[in-house]
C-alpha cells in the first residue's frame, strides 16, 4: 500500500542533554547508540526498528535523527560514545541489516576477507551475526586524529558474549585512545570513546554520523545521524538578524521554532514497517554498474541505494505549519547515496520540471556563512552537503500550502538534474508547509539585505596535487573486492590506489594545497576531506575551459560535486598533523574501496 503523505507533523530534533554544571568551561555529553522502535511511517502503520543516538541519562532522548548538538565557538565539547546494541540479558545484538563480509571491513572477528568472519559468532554461512562496531565522526568539524573517527578506530559494545579477541583485534581504536589518554588523561573504558571537539572554526552546520570501516552505509541507514549547530564567535549574526533557535530544554518559548534542521533521506519499508536494505543483488539490478561479482559468497553490496519514500527529520512525508514570517531551515542531504534537486512549488505532482514558487536566499554551507546571500530558484545537494537557507513565508496568504519538491533523479547523479527526475508521486516530493497566521512580530532582516561575516581567504597553494575518481572492476585490479568506484593518483599515469595501499596523500603541518580531482568515471561523486574546510576552486572538462564553482558554493565546503569527465580543483589549509581520510560520500562508494587515509605531516 502507498504510504499517506502529510500527516505527520514534522519532528524537530530536540537540544541533546548536556551533562555539564554551571561553570564547566567545557560542555559534557554522554551518548550512547541503541536500538529501539520509532514511528517513521505515518499513524496505525507498523513501527520501525532502528538504532539512534541518546543521552544516556535521559532514555526518552533517543530517536532518529539523534538530538542536536548546540555548540559555542571555542568552548570544548567532549562526548563520550557508547555503543549501547546489546540486548536486555547483556548479549550483543546483531547487525539490523545485511553485512557483506567481502568487502574490506571492520570485521571485529578477523576472519579471512572473502570468507565469514568469526565463525564463533556467525551463524548462517555468509552472514555476519557478531557485535557491530561503530565510530562516530563529527562532519565539517576541525579536530585531532584521536577524535575524527578514523573508520579502522571502531569499537564494540560491551557484551557478555563476545570472544576476548573480538574486543579489539583490527581496531586501531586502542592506539589512538592511548593517544588521547596522553594528551588529555582520560583513559579508554572499553565500549566507548570520548572525542573532544575544541569548534574553533567558524560558525556552522555540521553533523555527526557512524564512520565504521565498510558498514558506514548500513550504520548510517539504520539510524546513526544527527545535527550538530556551532553558534557564536565573532564572525556569527547577532541573535535578533536570523530567525530564532529552537528553545532549549524548559524553555517557555514553547514549540513555536524559526530555525529548523531538516535532514532529507530516502528510505525502503518492508510490509511489516522494518527498514528495507537490499541483502543480494538482485534488488538492484535495475542499476547498471561496472560491478562484477567476485566471490564465492553471495553478492550483498549494491554500488547505490535508491529508496522508494522519503523521511525528514525520522518521519515519512511530514507537514510543517508555518507562520507567514522568515525561517532558517538548516538542509542536510542525508541520503546514502541520492542527490536531492529541491524546490518549493505549489503543485506537488506537477510534471517536472515545474517554477518555483518561493526562492530559498542560501546563507551559508558546509563551512560557514557565504559572502553574500545568494537567491536560488532550486537548491542542488548532494549526500552529505548543507545548505543554510531562509525561505521567506510573508507574503504567502494565510492557509496557503507549499511543498518542497525533488527534481533529482532516482538513480545516479551524472551532472543534468533534469535528466531523469524522481517519480512526481513518491521520491518527487519530500515534504509540505502549512501557512497559518503570525502570532508574534518578526524581527528578523529580510534575506536579501542580509550582510554576512565574509570568511577570509587562504593562503596560496604551496603544492597542487592530482587525484582520481576511478570505476574499476576486480577483474583489472588484483586483490580488490567487487569495486564500483575507487580512488587514485596522476602522477606519471593514473592509477588506482586501495584503502590498504600505502598513503599518498601527505600534506605538511600548516600548508596550503590545491587538489585537483580528476573524475574519470561516469557519474557525479560527493568528494569529502576530513577536518579541512576548502574553498573550491573551478572546474574544468578533461577537453576545455574552467568555469567558476556555483554561487552557493563561494564559502566553505567540506564535501563538493566532482562531476564526470572533469577536473574539480579545490584548495585547502591542513592544519591538523595526523591521520584522516577522505573519500566519496555516496556511503555505498565509501564503503567499497572510495575513501583512502591521508596523513597530515610535521
Ligand atoms: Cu560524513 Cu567521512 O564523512
Ligand atoms: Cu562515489
Amino acid at each position: 500500500a502507498a504510504i499517506a503523505k502529510y500527516v505527520t507533523p514534522l519532528a524537530v530534533p530536540p537540544v541533546m542533554p548536556s551533562l555539564s554544571a554551571a561553570g564547566d568551561p567545557v560542555d559534557r555529553y554522554l551518548i550512547g547508540v541503541r536500538r529501539f522502535r520509532q514511528q517513521i511511517l505515518p499513524p496505525r502503520s507498523p513501527a520501525t526498528t532502528v538504532w539512534g543516538y541518546g543521552s544516556v541519562r535521559h532514555p526518552r532522548t533517543f530517536s532518529s535523527p539523534g538530538f542536536t548538538l548546540e555548540a559555542t565557538v571555542d568552548r570544548p565539547v567532549l562526548v563520550t560514545w557508547a555503543n549501547e546494541l546489546v540486548d536486555g540479558d547483556g548479549r550483543h545484538l546483531p547487525h539490523l541489516l545485511p553485512v557483506d563480509p567481502t568487502l574490506h571491513w571492520a570485521n571485529p572477528g578477523g576472519g579471512v576477507r572473502g570468507r565469514d568472519s568469526g565463525p564463533d559468532l556467525t551463524s548462517t554461512p555468509g552472514r555476519y551475526d557478531g557485535p557491530v562496531p561503530i565510530v562516530t565522526h563529527l562532519h565539517g568539524g576541525h579536530n585531532l586524529e584521536d577524535s575524527d573517527g578514523f573508520p579502522e578506530a571502531w569499537y564494540l559494545p560491551r557484551a557478555r558474549d563476545i570472544p576476548p579477541h573480538y574486543a579489539t583485534e583490527g581496531s586501531q581504536y586502542a592506539a589512538f585512545a592511548a593517544g588521547f589518554a596522553d594528551r588529555t588523561g582520560i583513559s579508554w573504558r572499553p565500549g566507548s570513546a570520548v572525542f573532544r571537539y575544541g569548534n574553533d572554526q567558524p560558525p556552522t552546520t555540521m553533523w555527526y554520523h557512524d564512520h565504521a570501516l565498510g558498514v558506514t552505509r548500513l550504520n548510517v541507514y539504520a539510524g546513526l545521524a544527527g545535527f550538530y549547530l556551532l553558534r557564536g564567535g565573532p564572525s556569527d549574526l547577532p541573535a535578533p538578524m536570523l530567525p530564532g533557535p529552537a528553545p532549549r530544554r524548559g524553555d517557555p518559548a514553547g514549540t513555536r521554532y524559526h530555525e529548523i534542521p531538516i535532514v532529507i533521506q530516502d528510505r525502503s519499508f518492508d510490509a511489516d514497517g522494518s527498514l528495507h536494505y537490499p541483502g543480494s543483488r538482485r534488488d538492484f539490478d535495475r542499476i547498471a554498474g561496472p560491478y562484477i561479482p567476485h566471490s564465492d559468497l553471495p553478492p550483498i553490496w549494491n554500488p547505490e541505494f535508491f529508496g522508494t519514500a522519503m523521511m525528514v527529520n525520522g518521519r515519512t512525508w511530514p507537514y510543517l505549519t508555518v507562520e507567514p514570517r522568515r525561517y532558517r531551515f538548516r538542509f542536510l542531504n542525508g541520503c546514502n547515496a541520492r542527490v536531492l534537486d529541491l524546490k518549493i512549488v505549489t503543485r506537488p505532482a506537477a510534471k517536472r520540471p515545474v517554477a518555483p514558487a518561493l526562492p530559498f536566499w542560501q546563507i551559508g554551507s558546509d563551512g560557514g556563512f557565504l559572502p553574500e546571500p545568494v537567491e536560488l530558484g532550486r537548491l542542488l545537494l548532494a549526500p552529505a552537503e548543507r545548505a543554510d537557507v531562509i525561505v521567506d513565508f510573508t507574503r504567502m496568504p494565510q492557509d496557503s500550502e507549499l511543498y518542497l519538491i525533488n527534481e533529482g533523479p532516482d538513480g545516479a547523479y551524472r551532472g543534468d538534474p533534469r535528466a531523469a527526475p524522481a517519480d512526481p508521486a513518491t521520491t518527487g516530493q519530500v515534504m509540505k508547509f502549512l501557512v497559518r497566521e503570525s502570532v508574534e512580530p518578526d524581527l528578523s532582516e529580510p534575506p536579501d539585505r542580509l550582510a554576512l561575516p565574509a570568511p577570509g581567504p587562504l593562503a596560496p597553494e604551496t603544492k597542487t596535487r592530482k587525484v582520481a575518481l576511478l570505476e574499476q572492476t576486480s577483474a583489472t585490479i588484483a586483490g580488490a573486492p567487487p569495486t564500483a568506484a575507487l580512488l587514485g593518483t596522476v602522477d606519471g599515469g593514473v592509477r588506482a590506489r586501495m584503502w590498504s595501499d600505502p598513503i599518498t596523500e601527505t600534506p605538511v603541518v600548516g600548508s596550503t594545497e590545491v587538489w585537483e580531482i580528476h573524475n574519470r568515471t561516469v557519474d557525479a561523486h560527493p568528494i569529502h576531506i576530513h577536518e579541512a574546510q576548502f574553498e573550491v576552486v573551478d572546474r574544468q572538462p578533461f577537453t576545455g575551459a574552467s568555469r567558476s564553482p556555483e554561487r552557493w558554493e563561494t564559502g566553505f565546503k567540506d564535501t563538493v560535486i566532482a562531476y564526470p569527465h572533469e577536473i574539480t580543483r579545490i584548495r585547502a589549509t591542513f592544519d591538523r598533523a595526523g591521520l584522516f581520510v577522505w573519500h566519496c560520500h555516496l556511503l555505498e562508494h565509501e564503503d567499497n574501496e572510495m575513501m583512502r587515509p591521508y596523513r597530515v605531516t610535521g
